[in-house]
C-alpha cells in the first residue's frame, strides 16, 4: 500500500529529512515517498487538517512546531513527556500519536562509541528546543552537571530549571561570559544555531583537550568551527549528522515497523553535503 509522509516545518527548504527518507524506501523497494510541507508558524491547525485530508502516515515535526505540536496530538510517548515537545508522529484513521525521537538520536553516538555519560559534566551551548531533549538525555543517562551557556540568559535559566527537575546540577552563564568558564568538562556540545552560517567558535579552546567530547548538532557545514577548533585540540568529535541520522532511523522504525536502512540512509546524508 503506497505510504505517503512528510516534514514540516518553516523554514524547510533545505531539510534533508526527504533525501535520507527517499532513499530508505528506495532501497527497501518501499512503496512510500515522503515529502517536506512548509507550515508557518501561526498556521500549523490548518496544516495538519491538510494532512489529515491526504491520509498522510506520520511525519517529522521540526522548527518551529515542535513544541506547539503536542497540543494537537491524541496521545504521547514517554519521550514526549519528558522533553516535552515532539519530532515524530503516526497517524492511525486521523488519530495522532507523537514521539521524540530527538533525545535517543542524540544519545546514540556516544552510546556507539561506548563514551561513559554517568556522573560526566556537561558544558552546553543554546538553550532552545534542541536543548531541551538534550537535558532530558543527559538526565537519563545519568550525568551529574550541565552548564547551559547562551545568548540569552532568561532562556538559559528557564533550561536549569529543567535540568534541576530532572536532578542535574545546573548553572547558567551568558556567551560574554565564556572567558570565565574553568572547569574540566567531559562533554562540549553545541545546540545552538550557531555555526549554520560559519559564525566563529565561542566556546574557549582552554575547555577542549584530548578527554573532551566535541558533539556539534549542527549538520551544515559538516565541520563547523567550534568542530575545527576541537580537532586542533585534539579532542573527539560527533558530528551533527549522527544525530540527524539516530533520529532519521528511529522514526523510520516507529512508522514502519522494520529495521531502517541505516547505511543507505547515511550514504543519502552524505551525497547531501
Ligand atoms: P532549536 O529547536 O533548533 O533548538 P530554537 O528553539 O530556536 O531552535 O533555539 C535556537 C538556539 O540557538 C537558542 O539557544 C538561541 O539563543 P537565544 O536563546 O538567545 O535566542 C541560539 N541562537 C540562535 N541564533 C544565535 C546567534 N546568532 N548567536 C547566539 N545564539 C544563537
Amino acid at each position: 500500500m503506497l505510504k505517503t509522509f512528510a516534514v514540516i516545518g518553516d523554514p524547510i527548504d533545505h531539510s534533508l529529512s526527504p533525501t535520507i527518507h527517499n532513499a530508505a524506501y528506495r532501497h527497501l523497494d518501499l512503496e512510500c515517498t515522503y515529502i517536506a510541507y512548509k507550515i508557518p508558524k501561526t498556521e500549523l491547525e490548518t496544516g495538519i487538517q491538510s494532512l489529515k485530508a491526504i491520509k498522510i502516515s506520520g511525519f517529522n515535526v521540526t522548527v518551529p512546531h515542535k513544541i506547539e505540536i503536542m497540543k494537537l496530538l491524541d496521545d504521547v510517548d514517554e519521550s514526549c513527556k519528558l522533553v516535552g515537545a515532539a519530532n515524530t508522529v503516526v497517524n492511525d484513521n486521523d488519530s495522532l500519536r507523537g514521539y521524540n525521537t530527538d533525545m535517543d538520536g542524540f544519545l546514540e553516538p556516544i552510546k556507539n562509541r561506548e563514551i561513559p555519560i554517568r556522573e560526566s559534566n556537561v558544558l552546553l551551548l543554546g538553550a532552545g528546543g534542541a536543548s531541551r531533549a538534550i537535558v532530558a538525555g543527559f538526565s537519563k543517562e545519568h550525568a551529574k552537571k550541565i552548564t547551559i551557556i547562551n545568548r540569552t540568559i532568561t532562556n538559559a535559566s528557564t533550561l536549569v530549571e529543567f535540568a534541576k527537575d530532572l536532578g542535574l546540577e545546573s548553572t547558567a552563564v551568558s556567551i560574554e561570559d565564556s572567558d570565565k568558564l574553568n572547569e574540566d568538562y567531559d562533554f562540549i556540545v553545541n545546540a545552538s544555531s550557531l555555526g549554520l552560517k560559519n559564525e566563529p567558535n565561542v566556546i574557549p579552546k582552554k575547555l577542549m583537550n584530548s578527554e573532551t567530547v566535541v558533539y556539534d548538532i549542527v549538520y551544515k557545514p559538516v565541520n563547523t568551527e567550534l568542530i575545527k577548533e576541537a580537532k586542533k585540540q585534539n579532542s573527539q568529535i560527533i558530528y551533527g549528522y549522527e544525530m540527524l541520522l539516530g533520529q532519521a532511523t528511529r522514526s523510520f522504525e516507529i512508522w514502519l515497523e522494520q529495521k531502517a536502512p541505516y547505511e543507505a540512509m547515511k550514504k543519502a546524508i552524505m551525497g547531501g553535503f
